[in-house]
Parts: C-alpha cells; structure tokens; sequence
C-alpha cells in the first residue's frame, strides 16, 4: 500500500513504514498548505501527519482510497475526527511516551519564570551584571508553594507528580477524581476559581475542544493571584493570548511560561518585547528519545490500520464497531 509522509520523521518511524509499503515524504522539510496535502494524498491509503497539518473534511474527503490517519502528536483537535470515523476511516495518536518530556518542559518553563533564567542569561552576556546585589533579579520560591493543575490526565498527572521533591499543596481541576495524584502528592480536587484564586503556579492541561477555548481570559487571568505564575503546554487557544498580554503589561501576575501559541506560529508581538513571559517554539515533547519513539508508535499504529485492524493507539474506536 502507499503511504503519504506529510514531513520528515526519525528515521527508524520511517524505516517500520518503508519496510512495508511504499512511502512518500513530503522531501522540503516545511509545512505544507492545504494544496499540497491533497496533492500528496493522491493515490495512498494511508496519510502520516503532524499536529501543523489542518486535516479537514476537504483533505480526508480528496482521497477515496485513504484507510488510515496516524499522526505524530499526542494533540488531535488539527484533525477533523467526526468525519473520519463517519467514513470509516481510523485516527491514531502518539499518547504515553511523551508525557513525561512534555511535563519537563512545564517544569523548566516554571523554573525560567520563577528564576527568572532567561532574563537573567540576557542581562549577563549583555555585560550588565556589575556585581552581586542583594535587589538583583528577585524572583519567586517553588519549594512549599501552591502548585495548580488545570487537567488532570496523562500530562496533567505527570507533571504533579514531579512537584514531589518541592513539597507542594497541589490543588487541580478535572472531571474525574484523579486517585494517583491524591495519594501521592495529597492533591485537592477544586473548582476552576479556587484553584485560580489559590495557586501560585498554574499549568494548563488540557486538550483544545470547543468546551477549553479561551479557558483562561481576562476574568480569569484577574482572579489569579499578583505572584502568580502560568505555565502553557496545551494548545495555545486555551488562553485568550490578547488577555494574556494585557495581564503581563499590567502585572496582574508575575509571568507565564508558554511553549504554544494562539495562531502559531504567529506569536502576538507584544509578548516578545516582554521580560516576564519565557517563550519555547512547541518543543515540549522535542527531545531525541521522544521523538524516535513518537515516530515508531505512528508508524506501528499506521501498519496496524492499513491491515484492517484496530491500532494500538485508535482515537475513534467506534470505526471497528
Ligand atoms: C504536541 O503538542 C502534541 O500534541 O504531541
Ligand atoms: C494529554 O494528552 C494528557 O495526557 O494529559
């Protein structure tokens, strides 16, 4: 069967896929638009995609042939899953072996806020630092702070759960009772304003649905408290990224830490210019190890698919019903 690559992955995720089918990769390494998806979908079976790609109705529409979207992200919303499943066509993920690289990420980012790091590394390559000084670069203590977890899944879990080694008040918000978090960190499961009105650090958690949309806004970057740090490695569209501008001008918390953007990669101007937010280009699951991993899973998740079978990471299960 034929396989479209919509960028170039690890290699051992393409060399799975090449020693069963035939492959296409996209070959300049970019995004590619809309066109040239459709384009490079002409004829296969299977589509390989990434979380950049807008997979839409139109694009799964183009190819009749096409029996199976693996796609290299643990983050579906880019992908028009209703209309998948309605053509009986299998959706896959990468969920597992990225979680605990992307809640590292969370952690360096609230490190770089707190500590303010970066600011710091600008400061001293640019030959200001003149000497210890007792006012200098005062940042916030994590250790025995109130760390909030909007979103208690995979992710969600597994950053709470680092926050062991600093003795934390855990606080989160969730649908479902998360039992691991209450043993372990002796977590608290509150409303969204509690946890808003007491966390000193907020992370953000959850997957972009109509429901999380612009989750924190205005009233609710308001309630937060002025110390307040919150760190993003979700989807940018949680946040309102123009509320979250004014609340950084204007000091209504400390910082944020983001590794996603509202109209990636567009980042709103504004934020670039500020010193209390650190910035990350979505690398939160960008390490050598995930990435080979993620690769061999949406390969092995693709294989599994064009055989007709259920594969391991199906996010539309209802397709083989
Ligand atoms: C990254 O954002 C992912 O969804 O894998
Ligand atoms: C998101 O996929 C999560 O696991 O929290």
């Amino acid at each position: 069967m034929k396989i479209f690559v919509t960028r170039k992955i690890p290699e051992p995720g393409l060399k799975i896929l090449g020693s069963n089918h035939d492959i296409e990769v996209n070959s300049p390494d970019k995004v590619l638009t809309k066109k040239e998806i459709i384009e490079g979908l002409k004829g296969k079976d299977g589509l390989l995609c990434l979380l950049t790609d807008n997979i839409d109705e139109e694009v799964i529409k183009s190819e009749p042939k096409l029996k199976m979207i693996a796609s290299y992200a643990v983050g579906y919303d880019n992908i028009d899953v209703k209309t998948a499943t309605e053509l009986g066509i299998p959706v896959s993920n990468t969920p597992g072996v990225l979680t605990d690289t992307t809640a590292e990420m969370g952690w360096a980012l609230l490190f770089s806020v707190a500590r303010r790091t970066v600011e710091g590394d600008s400061f001293t390559r640019a030959g200001k630092f003149k000497g210890w000084g007792p006012m200098l670069m005062l940042g916030q203590d994590v250790t025995k702070k109130t760390l909030g977890i909007i979103g208690a899944g995979r992710i969600g879990t597994a950053f709470a759960l680092k926050s062991k080694g600093f003795d934390m008040n855990v606080l989160y918000v969730s649908n479902h009772t998360n039992q691991i978090l209450e043993n372990e960190v002796n977590a608290k499961k509150v409303d969204l304003s509690k946890l808003l009105k007491e966390s000193d650090f907020i992370s953000l958690h959850v997957p972009l649905t109509k429901k999380t949309y612009h989750l924190i806004g205005e009233r609710e970057l308001q309630m937060m408290k002025k110390i307040a740090i919150l760190i993003n490695t979700s989807r940018g569209s949680i946040i309102d990224e123009k509320a979250l501008v004014k609340a950084l001008k204007e000091k209504w918390i400390f910082g944020a830490g983001l590794d996603v953007y509202e109209h990636e990669p567009e980042i709103t101007e504004d934020l670039k210019v500020l010193d209390n937010v650190v910035l990350q280009p979505h690398s939160a699951s960008a390490t050598f190890e995930t990435r080979t991993k993620m690769a061999i899973m949406a390969a092995e998740n693709m294989i599994v698919g064009l055989k007709g079978k259920i594969p391991p990471n199906c996010i539309n299960k209802e397709v083989f019903k």
